[in-house]
């Protein structure tokens, strides 16, 4: 594993950031974020409470406003709309389903692969069958999403961004909660989806079980890009972090959203 620069070149890059500025009411949050992900990498993005992974993430998933520039897979981010391709699994504790079902909130990330109004076909059924049984929770498909655990409920939107069928993953802190048990069948599910040349992303705490699958860290120290080699845990203080009282995403945005990828998530 290495840290800093990618491996590859921009040619085959899945995701690539240029000098990023996020700045959420009026604080800046993100700033000067330079980075590329080349196809077929699994990347962690690393970094203290409050140093901007979360809105790091979203501003690549075009969640959140930003300055400077970004592409996926070599498209500017204004002109993507091949969202099927991106298997988005948000920070836990932003999602707001309040009355799906498990198989719904799975369900729901077939939906770009139908044409609005139309009934499942069958490749939608098996696939929202095989994401469910691949996280071994196929026998909770009509238990309501808000009444899982926290871990099985981290399972069913990684089920939701396997169900997609996308070749970017983007999950953010998919450990977060999570016991050994079902930590170690998430890493094997990445296992599986980096053997089939699948893109990558976590925001992640500690590198634990995915260790030997990941290729590459990315590290933010209050809102910037670390360079190479530099380890978040040798500057951590009690102090550090949340630069906000209100503290993450509960906060009201002035900055809205300006469509909402996955529908799942809190503007
Ligand atoms: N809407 C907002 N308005 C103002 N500040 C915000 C807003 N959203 C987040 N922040 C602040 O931005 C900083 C970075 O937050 P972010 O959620 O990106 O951090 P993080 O690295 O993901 O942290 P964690 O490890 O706790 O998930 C925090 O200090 C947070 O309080
Ligand atoms: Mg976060």
């Amino acid at each position: 594993m290495t840290t800093g620069s990618p491996s590859t070149t921009s040619g085959d890059s899945v995701v690539r950031a240029a000098s990023v500025d996020v700045t959420l009411n009026g604080i800046p949050i993100v700033r000067g974020a330079t980075l590329d992900i080349a196809k077929g990498e699994v990347v962690a993005i690393l970094g203290n409470n409050g140093s901007g992974k979360t809105t790091l993430m979203r501003a690549l998933m075009g969640l959140i406003p930003h300055h400077g520039e970004i592409e996926v897979f070599g498209t500017p981010l204004a002109r993507f709309r091949d969202w099927v391709r991106i298997g988005y699994v948000p920070q836990r504790g932003s999602i707001l389903v309040q009355q799906a079902t498990a198989r719904e909130v799975v369900a729901s990330g077939r939906l770009g692969h139908r044409r609005f109004f139309l009934p499942e076909s069958a490749a939608d059924r098996r696939a929202i069958a095989d994401a469910l049984a691949e996280v071994g929770l196929a026998d909770k498909a009509t238990y309501p999403f808000v009444r899982l655990s926290g871990g099985q409920q981290q399972r069913i939107l990684i089920a939701r961004a396997l169900a997609t069928g996308a070749d970017l993953m983007a999950w953010d802190e998919p450990l977060a909660g999570v016991d050994h048990k079902t930590q170690e069948l998430l890493a094997g599910v990445a296992t599986r989806l980096k053997s089939k040349g699948t893109t990558i992303v976590m925001v992640l705490h500690e590198l634990g079980c995915f260790r030997n699958l990941i290729d590459r860290t990315i590290v933010l120290a209050d809102g910037r890009v670390m360079p190479p080699g530099y380890n978040h845990h040798d500057h951590e203080h009690p102090h550090a972090g949340h630069r906000d009282v209100h503290g993450g995403h509960e906060v009201d945005e002035t900055e809205r959203p300006r469509t909402h990828r996955t529908g799942l998530e809190v503007g």
